[in-house]
Formats: C-alpha cells, sequence, structure tokens
C-alpha cells in the first residue's frame, strides 16, 4: 500500500444507557490495532470513535435513573466511556457526541438535501417497535416468546416483546436503492465483510426493502426535523451520521474529502444499518458508499452474547487491573477469528496469558537481553559475520512481516498476530539451537556467538515493530531495552529489519510477569 494513503477508521458509537463491557471493548481494540498499523506504515490515518445519545432507549435509562437525558449522557460519557478508552489504551484521533452541536447543524443539513433531492416524503405509519434496537423490526426477526413472554411476540435479539407504534413520520425512499445497492456489492465484493456477513446482506436487500421511517414525534429527545419542530430525527439516521459529521460534511476545510470513505467496524446485529441503509443514505446524497464495511461476531459468555440488557456484561476493568491492558489487547485479537463469535473464558485468558506472553514472547526478550549483558557487556555485537542459520532466521522474519502486512490489508488481525506469532516460536527455537551459553564457555566460539546474539536482537526488534499496534506498552519497553532508535510507532512494518541492532541493551523488567492464581 503507498505511504501517504488516506486510513479512516470507525467504531460504532456507543449508546449511553450503561456502562461499557468487553463486547463494546473488541470494537474499539480492533479499530485501534488498525489504526496504529496504518499509522506506522506512514498512511494518513483517522480514528474516529463516540456515543450514540438520542433516542428512547436512552431517554428511558435517564428517567430511570432521575436524570435529564443531557444529564444523563454527560454523566456516562466522563465516568464510564472516556474512561474505558483510556483502560484499554485506545489511540482515537476524535470522539464524537452526538449531542454537539457540530454533529446536530450538520445532520439538519443533510437531511434538508434529503428533501430537496426528492427523498423523503411523509406518510402515516403503524409498526412494531423495539426499544433496544432503536428499530421498528422486519417480520423475519420477530419470534415467539418465552418464558415470562410465552405467548407474545419479541425481537429476536432481545427477547422482548414490541411496542405497537402508529405515528404520522417522514420516510426516506429507501426502496428506490435496491437495484443500486445490488448493483454496487456485486462491482465491490469487498465492501462488505467477511463473506458470511455479505452473503446475508445482499438476500435480505434481493427480498426486496421497505421504505424507512426517519423520524418521530411521541417524544422529542433528537435532534428537531430542520422543516418540521415536531419530529426528532430517527436515532439510527442522527447516529449514522456521525461518520460524515466529526470530519466536516459540506464545509469547506477540505477535511471531508481528505478523510472520505471509511472503512467500519461494527457488531454484526448492526451490519444492515451499515451495509444497506447507510449507504443508499449516502447514494442519495450523491457521497460514495464507505470502503468497508466489517461485521465482527459476538463476544459469547456461557454460549450467550454478553449484554447489558441480559446482566451477563464484564467490564473491560476487572480483565485490565490484573492482565493489563496489552494482554487485554493481545488477547481478544488473537483468541477469536475476526468477524466470527468467539467465547472469553478466564482461565483461556489466563492460560494464552502465561504460554504466549509471559513464555513465549516475554522470557525470550529477557533472556536475549541479559545474554548480551553477560557475554558483552551490554554491547550488541556489530559487524557479525551472519552463519546460515541466522540467514534462516532473518528468511522468517520476511515472510511474517509479509504476511502480516497482508492480512492487516485484508483486517484478519488475529491471522496477522498469528504470522507475527510464527517468528516468535522460530526465534525460542533459534536461541535453544544455537545455545549461547555453551558457545560462551570456548573463546574460540566468540564470534559466532556475537553472530547469534545480534540476530536474536534484532530479532526482537523486528517483534517490537510487529507487536507495537497490538501491545504498544510492552513494545515500547522492549524497543528501549534493545537500545532501538527512533519513534517506534513512526517505523512501518516492511522496515522492521532495517534496524539491525546496535548501541547498548538496557534493563528490562518483565514484560508480563506471572500472575499469581487467587485461590
Ligand atoms: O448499536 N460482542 O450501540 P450499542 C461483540 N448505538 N460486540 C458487541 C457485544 C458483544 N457481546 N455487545 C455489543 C449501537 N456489541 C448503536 C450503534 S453506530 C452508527 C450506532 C457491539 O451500544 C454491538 O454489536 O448497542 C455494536 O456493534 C456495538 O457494540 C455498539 O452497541
Ligand atoms: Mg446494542
Amino acid at each position: 500500500m503507498a505511504s501517504g494513503e488516506s486510513f479512516y477508521v470507525t467504531t460504532p458509537i456507543f449508546y449511553v444507557n450503561d456502562v461499557p463491557h468487553i463486547g463494546h471493548a473488541y470494537a474499539e481494540v480492533a479499530a485501534d490495532v488498525l489504526a496504529r498499523w496504518h499509522r506506522q506504515r506512514g498512511n494518513d490515518t483517522w480514528f474516529l470513535t463516540g456515543t450514540d445519545e438520542h433516542g428512547q432507549k436512552i431517554m428511558r435509562s435517564a428517567i430511570a435513573n432521575g436524570m435529564e437525558p443531557q444529564e444523563w449522557a454527560d454523566k456516562l460519557v466522563d465516568e464510564a466511556w472516556r474512561p474505558m478508552l483510556k483502560t484499554l489504551n485506545i489511540s482515537n484521533d476524535d470522539f464524537i457526541r452526538t449531542t454537539e452541536e457540530r454533529h446536530e447543524s450538520r445532520v439538519q443539513r443533510f437531511l434538508i438535501q434529503l428533501n430537496e433531492a426528492g427523498y423523503i416524503y411523509e406518510d402515516e405509519f403503524e409498526a412494531l417497535y423495539c426499544v433496544g434496537c432503536e428499530e421498528f423490526k422486519p417480520e423475519s426477526e420477530i419470534v415467539p416468546g418465552e418464558g415470562q413472554y410465552e405467548g407474545q411476540k419479541v425481537c429476536v435479539i432481545h427477547s422482548k416483546p414490541m411496542e405497537l407504534l402508529k405515528e404520522r413520520n417522514y420516510f426516506f425512499k429507501l426502496s428506490a436503492f435496491q437495484d443500486r445497492l445490488l448493483q454496487y456489492f456485486d462491482e465491490h465484493p469487498d465492501f462488505i465483510q467477511p463473506a458470511s456477513a455479505r452473503n446475508e446482506v445482499v438476500s435480505f436487500v434481493q427480498s426486496g426493502l421497505h421504505d424507512l421511517s426517519i423520524s418521530r414525534t411521541s417524544f422529542d429527545w433528537g435532534i428537531r426535523v430542520p422543516w418540521d419542530e415536531e419530529h426528532v430525527v430517527y436515532v439510527w439516521v442522527d447516529a449514522l451520521l456521525n461518520y460524515f459529521t466529526a470530519i466536516g460534511y459540506g464545509d469547506e476545510d477540505g477535511q471531508f474529502e481528505r478523510r472520505w470513505p471509511a472503512n467500519h467496524i461494527v457488531g454484526k446485529d448492526i451490519l444492515r444499518f451499515h451495509a444497506v441503509i447507510w449507504p443508499a443514505m449516502l447514494m442519495a446524497a450523491d457521497v460514495a458508499p464507505p470502503k468497508r464495511v466489517f461485521a465482527t461476531g459476538w463476544l459469547l459468555v456461557g454460549g450467550e452474547k454478553m449484554s447489558k440488557s441480559k446482566l451477563t456484561g464484564i467490564e473491560p476493568q476487572e480483565i485490565t487491573d490484573t492482565f493489563g491492558s496489552d494482554a487485554f489487547r493481545y488477547y481478544f485479537m488473537r483468541a477469536i477469528h475476526f468477524g466470527q463469535d468467539g467465547s472469553f473464558s478466564w482461565e483461556d485468558l489466563s492460560a494464552r496469558y502465561h504460554a504466549e506472553l509471559a513464555n513465549g514472547f516475554g522470557n525470550l526478550a529477557s533472556r536475549v537481553i541479559s545474554m548480551v549483558k553477560k557475554y558483552f557487556d551490554g554491547e550488541v555485537p556489530a559487524e557479525v559475520v551472519a552463519h546460515v542459520d541466522d540467514e534462516a532466521l532473518l528468511e522468517i522474519a520476511r515472510t511474517a512481516i509479509r504476511d502480516a502486512e497482508s492480512a492487516i490489508d485484508e483486517f484478519a488481525i488475529d491471522r496477522a498476530i498469528a504470522a507475527v506469532w510464527k517468528l516468535v516460536d522460530a526465534l525460542n527455537l533459534y536461541v535453544t539451537e544455537q545455545q549461547p551459553w555453551v558457545l560462551a564457555k570456548d573463546e574460540g566460539n566468540r564470534d559466532r556467538l556475537a553472530a547469534v546474539l545480534a540476530t536474536a536482537t534484532r530479532g526482537l526488534g523486528v517483534l517490537a515493530v510487529l507487536l507495537n499496534p497490538v501491545t504498544p506498552i510492552a513494545t515500547g519497553r522492549l524497543w528501549g531495552a534493545i537500545g532501538g532508535e527512533g519513534d517506534l510507532g513512526a517505523i512501518a512494518p516492511v522496515q522492521a529489519l532495517d534496524w539491525r541492532g546496535s548501541g547498548r541493551v538496557g534493563d528490562l523488567a518483565s514484560l508480563f510477569p506471572r500472575i499469581e492464581q487467587e485461590s
């Protein structure tokens, strides 16, 4: 990929009805790894996240907590959502809140544009609404209830009854875009990923699109429809536009043209909004659809989707307090096939932490550095004569770089990490086989010992560069300890082998200390 190319990546903006759990954290970390990787490549990167603050769901949670919706949203943003970003070491460039003036005014401007283009009309409407989803549910997502809701119809996602709403609403002519959407999916096979998500959307659109209700009159916690003060904008139309308003859609300063189109990371439950409604809205406004919509799977606990409403949420801090943010980031990116569901368990987290981070990576770094100290007084040997075994290791490093780069191009984050881990394993094997501690016993092997430790240190340098987007705290420390030169966050993955190891090693406290099990 060419240097300097624009890379605009987004997470969903989260409802502030409650505090974050690790399902939300997962999307943040994924977008963060991609953003950091692209920044290292030298791409013109912009990473946006934020909060979705209008609509009935937020209004009701505010009322239930005895507060005004704005006051409630402010509290959750300050006390829960922004702190989550800190907890996870997220490097977002902007944070948009849908109650900000910069957002509201541009949403209104966009709606005026759609209205003037003839894509909006008014009509009477009656349908079943799920407040949990903030959506009028299609037939396909209404199922018979169980337990306390036996005999009633419920939303398939929230397992709760819906509300029958009858209102006069404004509508967006979504149905007019069926053919154009299908043609777009056809011409851009990578637009929706993974393939399973793409197939689901294609068949949904093929089955026919209904026009979309885009305003509500029965409550007022939302952005006013600019030409009719009785209505507030439907929360999903409001929310989707965050990707636009945050980069100044409609302004003259060139930010929008510089950034758009975006790469959207979304949960599979909100795929249709992003892959059908959103591109149709953009087509209606004569703007290019997003570059990519990538649907992640669900984090499951005990086989069920982790969720706030079902009280199965685990807060990110419960994990980072013990394992740290690097381990959190590594674990979820590595253990879950990106785009599929994954089960979380403390046992699996702890097992991977110890096997992969503490023993695989952390110990390797400590051992190599302590041998450079012991045998070369802390001076990384330079000008060494490479042996065929050293060349073989460097070849594995080249392959790791190449494979990780192409995996990142496909957003296959777990595959990128697995590619890097081949180098971790190869480097461990190399040290075991070369036995520097045996070479050190014979002065005649001094040159060989120098080459082995120089090669191993260089290998650690490659790992620091490639793992920096995933475990930035540990790699920053490692880079410092091996005497790495330059800002690690600005070293392109393809240049990871340029630094050959020179200068002095320093102290390195254990990168991933063992964690004693609580009994
Ligand atoms: O849907 N595993 O907000 P939200 C993985 N405001 N991802 C999960 C998850 C889990 N267990 N639980 C939730 C909204 N998520 C809208 C988005 S975007 C213009 C507006 C993901 O707070 C979920 O799939 O309900 C969704 O992608 C995201 O968290 C936000 O959820
Ligand atoms: Mg949700």
